[in-house]
């Protein structure tokens, strides 16, 4: 038996801008992930998909377009595996449409699962391009955030560019204590990002300015991560936040739990993701924590997860 598993993410700052060429920061969820095993299947059975938590099986044959399947037959001619029969087992304990990668880290868990089998230690660099693929399949025209993160398993600065996205790790000079609310309001990332390519498209010149201003936030923003410098990074995300407002992206649930986290002591809030649903995350310490949950909780948050991420020195 194989197993391998990738973790959730959380984008930072940057979300939408980042559609449009600037720059996004996200950090890697480890404590929720999805993991894949594989065992050999029966003779000829080709690969056999199995998702015992939505109670759902199929087969490579029965279902070849399902954005799975050509994953995996990506993987196999990159590969060079030749037909594999393979019963493949999916589980994951990250939240689905939620703005918290779930896509992404069961497709790079899969990736990473039939590397293994395959014999062969693919690079991150790989893993996240077979997962941009898939995630095409599924989103149209995603950043590329969600896999580079997921597959490189540390922060990191996404911004997109021809021929190659800019990816660079990123410093954290203090460990930072966040805590995501959910909102439990499921929304499918496209719809936000059509609609604000839709506004856009009807006013560019607005919108270029809100992009603008979110990527002079985003660059503040590596600045006082590496410098550990908490209370500028409170400010920063909120001023995020505004310009997410602006943008046309909160929801008045997500409006409450920022409104409820920053009141309970929070030094900054904001969503993450998509938008229009899915979750916020608030910046806290070990003093606020306790007050802020309960405060995300009394507000009608469906889970609140909460998530160190730790300091980092760019050494690669
Ligand atoms: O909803 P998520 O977590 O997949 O994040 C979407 C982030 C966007 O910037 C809105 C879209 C993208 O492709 O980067």
């Amino acid at each position: 038996m194989i197993s391998a598993s990738a973790p959730g993410k959380l984008i930072l700052c940057g979300e939408h801008a980042v559609v449009y060429g600037h720059p996004a920061i996200a950090v890697p969820l480890a404590q929720v992930r999805a993991t894949v095993t594989l065992i050999p299947g029966a003779p000829a059975s080709g690969l056999v998909f199995v998702a015992p938590d939505l109670a759902i099986e199929w087969s490579a044959a029965a279902a070849p377009d399902h954005p799975l399947c050509q994953l995996a037959r990506a993987v196999q001619a990159e590969l060079a595996t030749g037909p594999l029969d393979l019963r493949i087992t999916f589980s994951s304990t990250i939240p689905v449409a939620s703005g918290l990668g779930s896509g992404a880290a069961v497709a790079t868990a899969l990736v990473r699962a039939l590397a293994t089998y395959a014999g062969h230690d693919l690079p991150a660099e790989r893993v996240s391009a077979l997962v941009y693929s898939s995630e095409q399949l599924f989103h149209g025209t995603p950043s590329g955030i969600d896999n580079t993160v997921t597959a490189y398993e540390r922060p990191v600065w996404f911004q997109r560019a021809d021929p190659a996205p800019l990816i660079e790790p990123i410093s954290i000079g203090a460990p930072l204590l966040l805590l995501i609310g959910d909102t439990g309001v499921r929304c499918e990332t496209r719809l936000p990002v059509g609609a604000v390519r839709r506004n856009w498209q009807a006013d560019p010149a607005t919108y270029e300015r809100h992009f603008g201003a979110v990527a002079a936030v985003v660059h503040e923003i590596r600045t006082a991560l590496a410098t550990g410098d908490l209370p500028a990074l409170g400010r920063l995300l909120n001023a995020n936040q505004a310009l997410l407002a602006q943008i046309g992206v909160s929801s008045p649930e997500l409006e409450r739990l920022i409104a409820v986290a920053l009141a309970a002591g929070a030094r900054g809030a904001k969503l993450s993701g998509g938008g229009w649903g899915g979750v916020m995350f608030a910046l806290v310490d070990e003093m606020t924590r306790p007050a802020v949950a309960q405060a995300l909780h009394h507000a009608g948050a469906a889970r609140v997860l909460t998530t160190p991420v730790l300091p980092q020195d760019v050494v690669d």
